[in-house]
């Protein structure tokens, strides 16, 4: 065994994160860790990593026992961990990041030294990114691809990857899993988290299922299959899968409103920092409807979704509300109007990260009357009342309203963003990839909102980059390339391959 970890057990004050888990790396494997959010993944990984100290328990390293008190531990023994989120500095670039804090090292001597080398780790196993642009420039997808060559560049030879693929799109996996593979083959063992069941059968020699702090069992390549992975995760549910591992959510039959709900006409919205503007888009989303967006990153949906929830940035064009135009309103007018919305990169446009659950959930729906007292003060009362019955309905995993939301796990985090916006009453939903980051009850659940609140007769925004996903409960999907709307195919003429090629612009 490369690693053995022994009854390890870390509670953060009352949440018992890691009940005596035991848990053993074989070298030279992909070894798949799966749970539900909160299972404690992330957590038993920090600790192998030096992150957060073990309450008690024991590690061994190629058989002998260690003690890993930070992650230069970790470092000097090889082992290396790309996190959940990007660790990366913002402002240096790919090559900065990656010789920051490799020991004995000046940056300013010897860095075109090391960008040869960096080069050349990078080739090696096949990842390529721009090595001479500001961190701060580039995607979520290459930020993941520099964390690894990071981690192989100070010696890793286990590599931990919590959840790379969050942000990744089918093909960028397949890149990705093909560079996993290089590593396999020179000997590298590889830790991989993950919520997406079609990863783990086309990538795992051997999975763990870990559960409420709890090891719930192991299962090797040959004995795989989705139905199995999913029962482990939820022993207590039953959840049907597609044939491409997503919950089975049935879209029935509705009808749509006579009147558009949401009204673009010409819209043009100026270059975001990563990508495109918006240029002469027009289209109507109805009652009753889900409208799915697909394209690729950077092709101009982050600046239209930002263009409707902060209306000073339409530069043209008009966009109406129930036939009202919202030009000129504040985000808080627009919220009153019954629009709300979800963003993508939820921990640094979603929440107020020093803030508890209460204070987030209300977040958006102080201005409502309901959470006031003399139209003045936020009645603390009611929002406790309200994050209750989110935290509930939700399955937020967390003792309470008044914990911080920093210290919930990834996907409860995006629990709460996701309930917050059915607090109040709702005609549109602007959602940006509502499904990131969350385990497949929860994906489950979120997909039943949705189409609940389309048959309920309101309408559905929903930019989504997995495709299969919006197949499965879209009524329309719009596809955007360049800045430009590439057309709108309707659920009968759904196609994977076409709505493909509208995507890169063919
Ligand atoms: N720094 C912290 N302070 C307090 N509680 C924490 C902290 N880190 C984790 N926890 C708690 O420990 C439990 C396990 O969290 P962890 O992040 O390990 O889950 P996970 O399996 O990685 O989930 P996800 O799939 O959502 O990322 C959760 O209940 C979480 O709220
Ligand atoms: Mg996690």
């Amino acid at each position: 065994m490369l690693v053995e970890m022994k009854k390890i057990r870390k509670a953060f004050g009352e949440v018992v994160a890691l009940n005596d888990v035991d848990f053993s790396i074989e070298k030279g494997r992909i070894h798949g860790l799966l749970g539900e959010n909160g299972a404690g993944k992330t957590t038993l990984m920090n600790i192998l990593y030096g992150y957060y100290q073990m309450d008690r328990g024991e590690i061994t390293f190629e058989g002998q026992p260690v003690r890993i008190h930070s992650p230069q531990d970790a470092i000097r023994l090889g082992i290396g961990m790309v996190h959940q989120l990007s660790t990366l500095v913002p402002e240096f670039t790919a090559v900065e990041n990656i010789i920051l804090g490799t020991e004995g090292q000046k940056l300013s001597f010897s860095i075109g030294g090391q960008r040869q080398s960096i080069q050349k780790l990078c080739e090696e196993i096949g990842l390529s990114f721009p090595l001479q642009v500001k961190v701060r420039e580039l995607p979520a997808g290459i930020k993941q691809k520099i964390e690894i060559i990071r981690a192989l560049y100070r010696g890793a030879r286990l590599i931990i990857l919590d959840e790379p693929t969050t942000f990744l799109v089918e093909s960028e996996f397949e890149q990705l899993l093909k560079s996993v593979k290089k590593l396999i083959d020179q000997g590298i063992t590889v830790i991989f988290i993950t919520h997406k069941i079609r990863e783990v059968l086309k990538s795992c020699d051997i999975v763990t299922v870990l559960r409420k702090g709890n090891i719930e069992g192991q299962i090797d390549r040959t004995e795989m299959d989705r139905e199995k992975l999913v029962k482990m995760m939820f022993i207590e549910k039953d959840i049907k899968v597609t044939e491409s591992a997503l919950p089975r959510v049935q879209l029935p039959p509705c009808t749509r409103s006579e009147s558009p709900v949401l009204s673009v006409r010409d819209l043009a919205v100026e270059a975001g920092e990563k990508g495109v503007g918006v240029n002469k888009v027009s289209f109507d989303l109805y009652g009753g409807e889900i409208l799915g967006v697909a394209s690729v990153s950077g092709n101009g949906v982050k600046e239209l979704v930002g263009a409707l929830i902060h209306p000073s940035r339409v530069k043209g064009g008009d966009v109406r509300v129930k036939g009202e135009s919202i030009r000129g309103l504040s985000t808080l007018e627009v919220f009153a109007r019954g629009v709300f919305f979800t963003p993508e990169e939820r921990v640094q446009e979603g929440i107020l990260t020093e803030g508890t659950i209460k204070e987030n959930v209300i977040l958006g729906h102080h201005g409502e009357k309901r959470f006031l007292r003399h139209n003045l003060f936020i009645n603390w009362e009611e929002a406790a009342k309200a994050t209750r019955k989110t935290i509930d309905e939700y399955r937020v995993y967390t003792p309470g309203e008044d914990f911080l939301i920093k210290r919930l796990s990834g996907g409860n985090i995006q629990k709460v963003i996701i309930g917050r916006a059915f607090v109040g009453p709702i005609c549109l939903l602007v959602t940006h990839n509502p499904t990131i980051g969350l385990d497949i009850s929860s994906v489950e659940f979120i997909f039943q909102k949705l189409v609940d609140v389309r048959n309920h007769g309101d309408a559905v925004l929903w930019v989504n980059d997995d495709l299969d996903e919006l197949m499965m409960l879209s009524d329309r999907i719009a596809v955007m390339h360049k800045g430009e709307l590439k057309g709108i195919f309707q659920r009968d003429q759904f196609d994977k391959y076409q709505i493909g090629l509208a995507m890169i612009g063919a």
